[in-house]
């Protein structure tokens, strides 16, 4: 599900800079893809490492951050692969089928590993599953090797929403050319490492995929960067150095708000990055980072209010109760009929409702390929009957 798998390969850096010399005043700066971002000096998430060395993994940063070390691995992003042989969905399903013209796809698995086949009746071909990828909240797909010792990706994803398996989504096949074809999507080098860069930590190292020492899920290093230097000078600096005054580690805190939402979307796809791959209409709602930016509320330039992390915090588990958000729209709009906005609160009053704002602004969709809802962060007054806004 990759939401680059067919992201053009092409800058827009360029672009960018001419129209900011062109148009826009010095210091604005816009939103960027990812590609112009990973090309910038610095750490950006899905970046590549340049020595196992400097990764310590999340174990070590537990005796300093205890709170985070404690509630982050539990959390989806923590958690978004497995091998398959330790898949819980696997597990607890023995015997996963689809269907579809002669094909019939079957996962068969016990407590050692999982089988994928396939048959049109006459020709069977089967390959133990070696990833797991995605929680699953919305889906998992698995990745496998054959004897070329290349990977593939199962042309079929197990969803929760249909309790069985379903096309891979965007790898429907209306008439395969063969078994082989129906079973699988070679997916090449590049492509496996941007799948193993968006879903587990320290991937690539000095240029190259290292499947074997790779660390499982979104952890502190993916988004903080290699740890090494800052566990050394911390603990410099606990023992009595007070010179040590070098933190060593990334904080996206300290982005402006257009970089922040961005980084967030090295792997929930920037505005850019959807942009490019020409994802259109309602499957852009799986990029929240694409659909906030287009809000009203974001405005031209953003607001440290409204970033990603203005409602979410990515070291705990998602809050599931609308009324939990209404503090973060409440520190832009007024909150009483008749109040005008004002300076610090430039956001209107609703006619309607007091509180549970985002029960009625941020809609519901529902996202075929992938059997199930979204959450469409392009904040609006949601009318019924009005086309999807792109
Ligand atoms: C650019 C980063 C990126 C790449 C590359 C990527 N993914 Fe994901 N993937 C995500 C994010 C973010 C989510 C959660 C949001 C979503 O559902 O789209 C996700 C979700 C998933 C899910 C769970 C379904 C869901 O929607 O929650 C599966 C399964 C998955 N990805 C598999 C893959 C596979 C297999 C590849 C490579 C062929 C891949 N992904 C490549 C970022 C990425
Ligand atoms: C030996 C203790 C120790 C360990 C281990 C440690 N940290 Fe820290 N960390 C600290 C201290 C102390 C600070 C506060 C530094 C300050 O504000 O001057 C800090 C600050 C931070 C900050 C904020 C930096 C900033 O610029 O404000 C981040 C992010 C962070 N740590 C992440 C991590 C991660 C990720 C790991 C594991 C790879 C880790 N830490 C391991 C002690 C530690
Ligand atoms: C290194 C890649 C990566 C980065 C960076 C990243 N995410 Fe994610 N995120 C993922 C993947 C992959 C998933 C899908 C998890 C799953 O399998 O369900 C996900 C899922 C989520 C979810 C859904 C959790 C749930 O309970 O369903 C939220 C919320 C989220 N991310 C917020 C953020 C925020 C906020 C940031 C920026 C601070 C961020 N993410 C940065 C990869 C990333
Ligand atoms: C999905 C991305 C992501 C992951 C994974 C992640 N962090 Fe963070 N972390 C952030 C962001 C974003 C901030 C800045 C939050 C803000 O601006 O309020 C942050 C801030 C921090 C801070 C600064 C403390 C503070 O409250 O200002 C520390 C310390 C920290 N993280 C430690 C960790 C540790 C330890 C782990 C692993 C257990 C971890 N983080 C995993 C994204 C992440
Ligand atoms: C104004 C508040 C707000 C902001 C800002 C915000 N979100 Fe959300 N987000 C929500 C709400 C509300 C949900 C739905 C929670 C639920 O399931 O009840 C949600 C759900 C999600 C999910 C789970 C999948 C889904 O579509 O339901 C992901 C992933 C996510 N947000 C990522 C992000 C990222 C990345 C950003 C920054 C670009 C962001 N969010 C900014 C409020 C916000
Ligand atoms: C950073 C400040 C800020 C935050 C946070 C914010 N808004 Fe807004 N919002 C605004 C501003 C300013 C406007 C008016 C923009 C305009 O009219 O051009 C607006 C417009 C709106 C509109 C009208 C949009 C339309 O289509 O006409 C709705 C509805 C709305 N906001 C709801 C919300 C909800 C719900 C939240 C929380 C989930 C929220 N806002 C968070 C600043 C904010
Ligand atoms: C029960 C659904 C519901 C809830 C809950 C709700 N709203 Fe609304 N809101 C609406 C509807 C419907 C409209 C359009 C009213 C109209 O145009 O007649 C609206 C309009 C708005 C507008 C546009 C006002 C204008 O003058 O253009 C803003 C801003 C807004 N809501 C913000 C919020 C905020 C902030 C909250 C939470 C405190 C909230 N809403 C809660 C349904 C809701």
């Amino acid at each position: 599900m990759a939401v680059d798998g067919n992201r053009l390969r092409l800058s827009r850096q360029g672009l960018f800079l001419f129209l900011a010399l062109a148009a826009a005043p010095p210091c604005l700066r816009a939103q960027l893809s990812t590609e112009d971002h990973l090309a910038e000096p610095g750490f950006w998430p899905t970046q590549g490492g340049a020595s196992r060395n400097d990764y310590v993994g999340p174990a070590a940063c537990a005796t300093c951050h205890a709170a985070k070390a404690a509630s982050q691995p539990k959390t989806p992003m923590a958690r978004t692969i497995s091998y398959a042989a330790d898949a819980e969905v696997l597990l607890t399903h023995p015997n996963l089928t689809f269907s579809v013209g002669v094909y019939r796809y079957l996962i068969k698995s016990d407590t050692k590993h999982s089988l994928y086949s396939v048959t049109n009746g006459t020709e069977t071909l089967a390959s133990p599953l070696l990833w797991a990828f995605g929680t699953p909240r919305v889906g998992q797909s698995y990745l496998f090797k054959k004897e070329d010792g290349h990977f593939y990706e199962a042309r079929v994803t197990y969803f929760p929403s249909l309790k069985n398996l379903g096309f891979t989504p965007s790898r429907d096949l209306a008439s395969p050319k063969d078994v082989e074809e129906a079973m699988d999507r070679p997916v090449g080098a590049a492509e496996i490492g941007r799948c193993f860069g968006c879903h587990t930590t320290a991937s690539t190292i000095d240029g190259k995929f290292d499947e074997e020492h790779l660390i499982l899920g979104v952890t502190c290093e993916a988004c903080h960067g290699p740890g090494a230097k800052h566990v050394t000078a911390m603990k410099t600096l606990m023992n009595g150095d007070l010179n040590t005054r070098q933190v060593d580690i990334f904080n996206s805190a300290t982005l402006s708000p257009v970089d922040s939402v961005d980084f967030c979307g090295a792997c929930h796809g920037t505005w850019w990055d959807v942009n490019l791959s020409g994802v259109k209409g309602v499957s852009t709602t799986r990029s929240a980072p694409y659909r906030l930016v287009t809000s009203k509320c974001w405005g031209k330039k953003g607001d440290a209010r409204i970033t990603c992390v203005a409602c979410h915090d990515p070291h705990e588990q998602l809050q599931t109760e609308a009324a939990a958000y209404d503090h973060a729209c409440l520190k832009c709009h007024v909150n009483a009929s008749g109040q005008k906005p004002r300076a610090e609160h430039p956001g209107a009053a609703c006619p309607v409702a007091t509180r549970n704002c985002t029960s009625c602004h941020m809609q519901q969709v529902y996202v075929p390929e992938m059997h199930d809802k979204f959450t469409d962060h392009r904040i609006r007054v949601v009318r019924e009957g009005e086309p999807f806004p792109n």
